[in-house]
């Protein structure tokens, strides 16, 4: 998917020849200075924990690669959807909406039925509800902007995670908080305000391969699942192969 930059295009067109320039001039060097006395075993494994990029940076602000919304960028959405009353509020599972999270690559967003469901009966007449309920009739499906999303190489499969016991929260932050209703600005003082739903959904982790990395290198799941084989786990976690395909 194009994504905004913010670079224009003359000037990354320039710093891309000037890096395809040094990548020429720096190959014989990087070469001749690849030795088997330097490859040794001792040599710490480390991945880069920072930002890495393939060519000069577009976004050197962002410091983020990943597709989708920056992190706490609001995209624009259909619907005014709040999390907090459903999650927080009502107490809902995630995954009464996340319905396939636990058996699919994808956590995918319900379909507009799921919602019907309830709001057939529920708010009828709160404008975002009557928004839902003509997309229903329509049987369009609601056409939600995507907030998270990696780029195509990485592979990334929702079930395997959730099944191993990674809760939603550890990658998706507190999002049963967000879309809180705020109290309409211009209520009188004295007045009971009329409380309003400005939802937008935003990404509060990076998505970045060191956050992923991280994750693999620590968390304790992978001791309970795997026991004595756990090394071998992490080891294999870490294979560039794990998530490019
Ligand atoms: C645990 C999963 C995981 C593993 C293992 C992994 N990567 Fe990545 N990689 C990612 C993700 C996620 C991204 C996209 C986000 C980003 O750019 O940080 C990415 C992006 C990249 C990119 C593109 C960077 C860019 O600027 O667009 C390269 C190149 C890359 N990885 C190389 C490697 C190599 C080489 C290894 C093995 C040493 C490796 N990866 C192992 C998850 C992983
Ligand atoms: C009542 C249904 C419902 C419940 C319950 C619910 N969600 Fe959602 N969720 C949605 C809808 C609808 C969207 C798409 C709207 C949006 O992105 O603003 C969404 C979007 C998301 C997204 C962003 C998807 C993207 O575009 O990248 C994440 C992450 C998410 N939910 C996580 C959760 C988590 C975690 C919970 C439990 C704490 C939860 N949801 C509970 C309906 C629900
Ligand atoms: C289990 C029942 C249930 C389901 C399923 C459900 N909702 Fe709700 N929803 C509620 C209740 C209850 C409220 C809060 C009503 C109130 O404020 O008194 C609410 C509030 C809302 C509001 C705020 C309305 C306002 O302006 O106050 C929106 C928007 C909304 N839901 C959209 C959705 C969407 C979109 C889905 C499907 C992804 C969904 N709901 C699924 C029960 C549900
Ligand atoms: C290990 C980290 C991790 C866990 C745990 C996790 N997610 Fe995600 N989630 C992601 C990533 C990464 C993406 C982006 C996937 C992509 O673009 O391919 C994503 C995408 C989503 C989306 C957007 C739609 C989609 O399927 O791509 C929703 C909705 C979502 N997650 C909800 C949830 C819910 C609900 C849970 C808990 C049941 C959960 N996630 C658990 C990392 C996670
Ligand atoms: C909060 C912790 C956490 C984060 C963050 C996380 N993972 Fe994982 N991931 C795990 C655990 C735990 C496992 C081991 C699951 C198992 O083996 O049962 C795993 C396993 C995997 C696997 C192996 C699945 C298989 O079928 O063998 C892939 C691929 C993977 N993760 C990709 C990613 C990518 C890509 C990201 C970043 C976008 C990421 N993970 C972020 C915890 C995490």
């Amino acid at each position: 998917m194009p994504r905004p930059t913010t670079g224009s295009a003359p000037p990354l067109r320039v710093a891309f020849a000037a890096f395809v320039a040094f990548v020429l001039a720096a190959t014989p060097m990087i070469v001749a200075g690849c030795n088997e006395a330097e490859a040794t075993n001792d040599t710490p494994e480390t991945f880069p924990m920072e930002p890495h990029y393939l060519w000069p940076t577009v976004m050197p602000d962002e410091g983020q690669i990943a597709a989708g919304a920056f992190t706490g960028e609001a995209l624009p959405q259909p619907i005014g959807f709040p999390h907090y009353t459903h999650v927080t509020t009502l107490n809902m599972d995630c995954q009464y909406c996340h319905f396939v999270a636990r058996k699919s690559i994808h956590a995918g967003v319900p379909p507009t039925e799921t919602c019907m469901g309830c709001h057939k009966y529920v708010k009828k007449d709160a404008p975002e509800i009557t928004k839902l309920a003509a997309l229903w009739e329509s049987g369009e499906p609601t056409a939600w902007n995507k907030v998270h999303d990696l780029p195509d190489h990485v592979v990334f499969n929702h079930g395997r995670h959730v099944k191993a016991g990674v809760n939603c929260t550890e990658c998706h932050g507190q999002m049963g908080l967000q879309g809180q209703p705020q109290p309409a600005p211009g209520t009188a003082e004295g007045e009971a305000p009329v409380m309003v739903v400005n939802a937008v959904n935003i990404r509060e982790t990076t998505l970045q391969m060191g956050w992923c990395l991280q994750c693999h290198a620590t968390h304790p799941s992978i001791d309970t699942n795997y026991g004595e084989k756990s090394d071998q786990r992490r080891a294999e976690l870490k294979d560039c192969w794990t998530c490019h395909k």
